[in-house]
């Protein structure tokens, strides 16, 4: 037997309580049944997402959030800047020109993190900079951008949204979105919401609901508009993901009884710990300066694939972790701690990293990761 172990940076586990409320009976998407648990769905992503704005449910995944973002705010021609660190960044910029605008690229080096001077710059030199599109955390590089600082510029400039691709930094990363103005930041279920794949969340500032009612892009699918008139009575557009939005709401219940402050350090202290256990037998961190509480990037010794290290976790131990994307491939691998993730699952995943090493001929005594991961996991 192999037992199995996710700890992919999505999807990611899925607790039994959230599975079971997704096994009950289908329930009608426009009865007295299902409106309760979409008014409680709305009210719940709102305090994780620390906003009173709207939060729009989408039954897509991440990308059609994405997408959603850019086709309902923005028109062909619009000159917009999109900071691409990773693969992720580079979805932004896919989007936005397949839609027609124009991009400017503020290019970070992979295993970077962007520098808000050199945003800030960019921004004062061009003229007629209609948004600002990056991710929280670029799960492709394991790194965290600095919202806050990012939002504080974007301000500065009335003209200008900023739209966060937050897939995989939601619940992990503290994102104040009403607090520091951020105007479209996006989610999905199959990361930190502890869900199986399938939803989308978007929200959405006032600032750009102003800026939606001039967006000539097509759109008819993803209409935030009609989203929004329909959220407003607990209803989405088409039929609703009962099932998945049943789910989520058990998931986001899990979440409150937590506290958001406590989720928000329970994912700093497991990244913590697996940096530092990593480190600790002689690996380096792909992403350095500001490293993501989701996912850490992880430099595969010399001489070593990342690809072998990431397949013989799989196949010989159950670890199911992630490779390296595009031209990290090979490079490095990573390990996620995000969702329904616990003090065992970093042990694990150290664990099973000194295993695969110390066979494929690297350098290493059993356990001195795992121990520096227990001492500042203890209690
Ligand atoms: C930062 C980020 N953006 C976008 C996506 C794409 O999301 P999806 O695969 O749900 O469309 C992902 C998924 O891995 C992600 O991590």
């Amino acid at each position: 037997m192999l037992k199995r172990y996710l700890l992919a940076p999505g999807p990611t586990p899925v607790p039994s309580q959230v599975l079971l409320s997704m096994a009950k009976p289908i329930i009608h998407h426009r009865s007295e049944d299902f409106l309760p648990v979409l008014d409680s769905v709305k009210k719940g992503l709102q305090w994780l997402y620390q906003t009173k704005n709207d939060v729009l449910i989408l039954c897509s995944t991440g990308t059609g959030g994405m997408v959603g973002a850019v086709n309902n705010f923005f028109n062909k021609g619009d000159l917009v800047v999109v900071i691409n660190g990773g693969k992720f960044g580079e979805r932004w910029t896919e989007i936005c020109r397949a839609y027609g605008l124009k991009v400017k690229e503020i290019t970070v080096e992979w295993g970077h993190t962007v520098s808000p001077e050199i945003v800030a710059r960019v921004l004062e030199k061009t003229q007629g900079v209609k948004g600002v599109f990056a991710q929280a955390s670029e799960t492709s590089t394991g790194v965290y951008h600095d919202i806050k600082s990012l939002a504080a510029i974007v301000r500065g400039h009335d003209d200008a949204l900023l739209v966060v691709d937050a897939i995989s930094a939601l619940v992990a990363h503290d994102l104040k979105t009403d607090k520091w103005g951020i105007d479209i930041m996006i989610g999905g279920s199959q990361k930190g919401v502890m869900m199986p794949p399938g939803l989308a969340f978007v929200s959405v500032s006032e600032k750009a609901w102003v800026r939606a009612q001039s967006s000539r892009l097509p759109k008819f699918y993803f209409n935030f508009i009609k989203e929004r008139d329909n959220l407003s009575r607990n209803q989405t557009n088409f039929t609703s993901p009962v099932t998945l939005i049943r789910g989520l709401n058990e998931s986001l219940n899990m979440l409150k009884s937590e506290g958001l402050q406590q989720v928000f350090k329970r994912h700093k202290r497991l990244a913590h710990a697996t940096r530092m256990a990593i480190q600790s037998i002689g690996l380096d961190l792909y992403a350095r300066e500001s490293p993501s509480n989701a996912v850490t990037a992880i430099l595969s010794p010399k001489g070593i694939d990342g690809q072998t290290i990431y397949k013989n976790l799989r196949q010989k131990y159950g670890i199911t972790a992630a490779g390296g994307q595009g031209k990290a491939r090979g490079i490095i691998f990573r390990i996620a701690h995000l969702g329904y993730s616990d003090r065992f699952d970093v042990i694990t995943a150290i664990a099973g990293v000194e295993m695969v090493l110390k066979e494929l001929g690297y350098p290493i005594k059993l356990g001195t990761g795992v121990a520096v991961a227990e001492e500042l996991l203890l209690g």
